[in-house]
């Protein structure tokens, strides 16, 4: 087995030879972040996966971020340092189900989180991100009826701040969908001071005494530039390396720390290691596979998202 410091040579070796690019989301471990070529939230790593003129994308996130890295840049190699990265959110959301569901509201658009399989996708007008969700909601017309599929919570959020009565479909990050008002209540009376950062994949107890409501960016942005000294992090741990990288006079205090769990670690998200890293920059493998049927269904509400984005200047 190879030392840290030999895996994060033999990953920059490979890197040049291979002429492969790391893209990574923030909630991989801080020496995945360390390594990355490029750390973002979701939209920002589909805009660049889009644009990546690299022979390999190697994906440090989950399976759906791979998969729509595949689906916008197709002519790539996409390859994810292990498969069974996936997320408890998109399987919530079943694309068989759906398809079902979707019957029932003929007249409904359908607007789908990226949290998604790329078959879910397929049966879709509109992708967002949590970054951009409202923004699309907002896009259509006030009487036009939708779908918003598969958060409920990110679904309920939007549908409390743009007045908007959404149909959703009931999935839930396991994750973020745990986190309590009480655990963040108990931190906040110790530590009166601190700010209330949360992602919107929060249940509405959480996000109703949340300062700041964003995306992983957002959050990063919001802890940056705001004047408080401390901060409340109701999202996945991982996220705390940027924060305290930017920040690093300022305290971060993750929910519920104070019993010591760590069940607000995405294990899918922690699947990743750099030892699996470097042994997939190796072999190749595993690589992201889809027909191109479903990667050209499934790109075009992708590419919606990205144009009205644009159009709105959000990116
Ligand atoms: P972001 O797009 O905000 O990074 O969220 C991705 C995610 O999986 C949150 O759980
Ligand atoms: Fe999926 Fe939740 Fe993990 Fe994000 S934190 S990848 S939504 S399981």
């Amino acid at each position: 087995m190879l030392t840290q410091e030999k895996l994060i040579e033999e990953i920059h070796r490979l890197k040049k030879e291979k002429n492969a690019i790391i893209l990574a989301h923030y909630y991989q471990i801080p020496e995945i972040q360390d390594i990355a070529d490029f750390i973002g939230d979701s939209l920002a790593l589909s805009q660049k996966a889009k644009t990546v003129d690299n022979e390999i994308i190697v994906f440090c996130g989950v399976h759906f971020m791979a998969e729509t890295a595949k689906i916008l840049n197709p002519t790539k190699k996409v390859i994810l340092p292990d498969l069974e990265a996936g997320c408890s959110l998109a399987d919530s959301c079943p694309a068989t189900d759906f398809k079902e569901f979707l019957k029932e509201y003929p007249d409904h658009k359908v607007i789908t989180y990226i949290n998604s399989s790329a078959a879910v996708k397929t049966m879709t007008d509109i992708v967002c991100t949590s970054s951009n969700a409202r923004q699309i909601v907002e896009y259509l017309p006030v009487n036009q009826k939708i779908i918003f599929a598969p958060d409920k919570n990110l679904g309920a959020y939007i549908n409390s701040v743009t007045g908007r009565k959404m149909v959703l479909w009931e999935g839930a990050c396991h994750v973020h969908n745990l986190l309590t008002t009480e655990a963040v209540l108990k931190l906040k009376m110790k530590h009166t001071d601190a700010k209330v950062v949360a992602h919107p994949e929060c249940n509405a107890a959480v996000l109703a005494i949340a300062d700041y409501i964003g995306s992983t960016n957002g959050m990063i942005k919001f802890t940056t530039s705001d004047l408080a000294q401390k901060y409340i992090v109701a999202s996945e741990t991982g996220i705390l390396h940027q924060m305290k990288t930017l920040s690093p006079e300022k305290e971060f205090l993750v929910v519920p720390s104070d019993e010591g769990c760590s069940c607000n670690d995405c294990p899918f998200m922690k699947q990743n290691t750099l030892e699996k890293l470097y042994n997939c920059m190796l072999s190749e493998m595993p690589e992201i596979l889809m027909s191109k049927d479903l990667m050209d269904k499934g790109r075009v509400p992708i590419e919606r998202m990205l144009e009205i984005s644009a159009e709105l200047k959000l990116i």
